[in-house]
């Protein structure tokens, strides 16, 4: 176990590169499995869900190589993989799940452990279900495994979401890659990492139009897709977890490599609360917050709405704002365990159902507190950033999920923020 202690009443202000996003690179290497051969990811973090999703890979006959200097990984697929992935990894990583569709379109058959709740509330995976099971699959739960067979292969169909579903559109559009005819998802997710599996699975041979839109076609392709070359799209939620960092610490911060257009609405809501954005010519982008940030309304929705993932900043950045706002959260009704933590270093933050109350305070003081998920635990990090004295934030491991050195970039950008050992209660696991 290990934790982060904060000194209190940093400004943030240099450059910080983001690497590839956490949740198109996972999406990434579960399509490798489509391919007989070497696929090769470029600018993949260095984080532990790499780790652990490398070694789901593993057990399913792969050899995967993760270069942490380089950020390359090298996937190499033999021609028979296994179609079962247990439990203890799985329960590590909730991304697991995304190795079904490949499973599936290429063995027939797929077991996959079932990836359970997790501390942002409940995930189901019915909207992946039923897009299976309308490509010809039978599905069901035994034993705590959804088990899916189809060995005649699966047939294209026309599937409608009931929700745009990141994980269940990624799902389908990876199983119909080998299905027979043509496969419509329509109220597809739209978020920039759909569109970087869609690219990567069309340099593998895929036949793909759409990603990004809300109808996605597929039109199946015989035998296996090919092994190619990859650069990860950069991380939208880490880079705009800097420009929020930037905001809250009344400091500077330059995202390279960070891609402005996808982070429209957050950076839009940064502007509202005071800040000076730019987007240089090389790329990438800069927020400078001359003052106290303004409060902000926010509500999270499906891309290109405000994404869940960045709604603990936003909570984090109204508790030191200048006014009083209310946070909408759509997506994981568990995201507020957050908003709890963060009144224990003083903020004044009221929750009811789906909606936040923030009312701003010109500090925060610091205070031991607890991550619940990597983006609740970022937040805390950077809150105590803006607090008087010291913060601890345990249960750091949540962060190292999906944050590459985040400590390190911190201190890079003038913050006196360390990891060290936790030997305090494992409850707090
Ligand atoms: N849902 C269902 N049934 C389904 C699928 C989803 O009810 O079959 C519900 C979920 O319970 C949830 C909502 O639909 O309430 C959204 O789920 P979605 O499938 O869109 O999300 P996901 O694929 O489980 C991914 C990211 C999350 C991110 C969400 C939303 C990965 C590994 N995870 O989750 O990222 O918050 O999309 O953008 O890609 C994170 O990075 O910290 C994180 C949690």
């Amino acid at each position: 176990m290990e934790r982060f202690r904060i000194a209190g009443e940093a400004r943030l202000e240099g450059s910080v590169e983001v690497a590839g996003a956490k949740n198109s690179v996972l999406k990434l290497m579960a399509a490798a499995l489509l391919a007989e051969g070497t696929t090769t990811l470029r600018q993949v973090p260095g984080i532990l869900d790499v780790t652990f999703m490398a070694q789901l890979l593993d057990t399913l006959g792969c050899s995967v190589k993760v270069d942490g200097d380089t950020g390359t990984a090298t996937i190499a697929v033999p021609a028979e993989i296994g179609h079962q992935c247990d439990y203890e990894l799985v329960r590590k990583l909730r991304a697991s799940i995304s190795v079904l569709g490949p499973l599936l379109a290429r063995c027939g058959q797929a077991e996959v452990a079932l990836p359970g709740g997790d501390n942002i509330g409940s995930r189901g995976l019915n909207m992946h279900v039923a897009g299976l099971e309308a490509m010809g699959a039978k599905v069901h739960i035994e034993h705590g495994f959804v088990i899916a067979e189809a060995p005649q292969g699966l047939q294209g169909a026309e599937v409608w979401l009931d929700f745009p579903s990141v994980g269940a559109t990624e799902t389908i559009m990876m199983a119909a890659v080998l299905a027979r005819g043509t496969t419509v998802i329509e109220n597809a997710a739209r978020e920039p990492e759909i569109q970087d599996i869609a690219e990567l699975l069309i340099e593998m041979g895929a036949r793909i139009e759409g990603a990004g839109s809300p109808r996605i076609e597929v039109t199946g392709v015989q035998g296996l897709l090919n092994p190619v070359d990859h650069l990860v799209v950069p991380d939208r939620i880490v880079s705009g977890s800097w420009a929020f960092a930037a905001a809250i610490t009344k400091g500077d911060v330059t995202v390279t490599n960070g891609r402005a257009e996808h982070l429209e609405l957050p950076l839009d809501k940064l502007h509202k609360a005071g800040a000076d954005i730019s987007v240089p010519a090389a790329g990438g982008f800069r927020v400078r917050m001359p003052d106290r940030p303004k409060s902000v309304d926010v509500v999270t929705l499906p891309y290109p709405g405000f994404p869940t993932d960045l709604q603990a900043f936003c909570i984090a950045m109204n508790a030191v704002s200048d006014g009083a706002a209310m946070v909408t959260e759509n997506l994981f009704e568990g995201r507020f365990t957050f908003a709890q933590e963060l009144t224990r270093l003083g903020a004044q933050v009221q929750t009811d159902g789906h909606h936040a109350v923030i009312r701003g305070v010109p500090r925060l003081s610091g205070a031991p507190v607890v991550a619940s998920d990597i983006r609740a635990g970022a937040a805390l990090v950077v809150a105590g950033l803006a607090a008087e004295g010291e913060t601890i934030v345990a249960a750091a491991h949540h962060v190292h999920r999906g944050y590459t050195d985040f400590a390190g970039n911190l201190r890079r950008l003038g913050a006196d923020v360390v990891v060290e050992p936790d030997d305090a209660d494992p409850y707090w696991n």
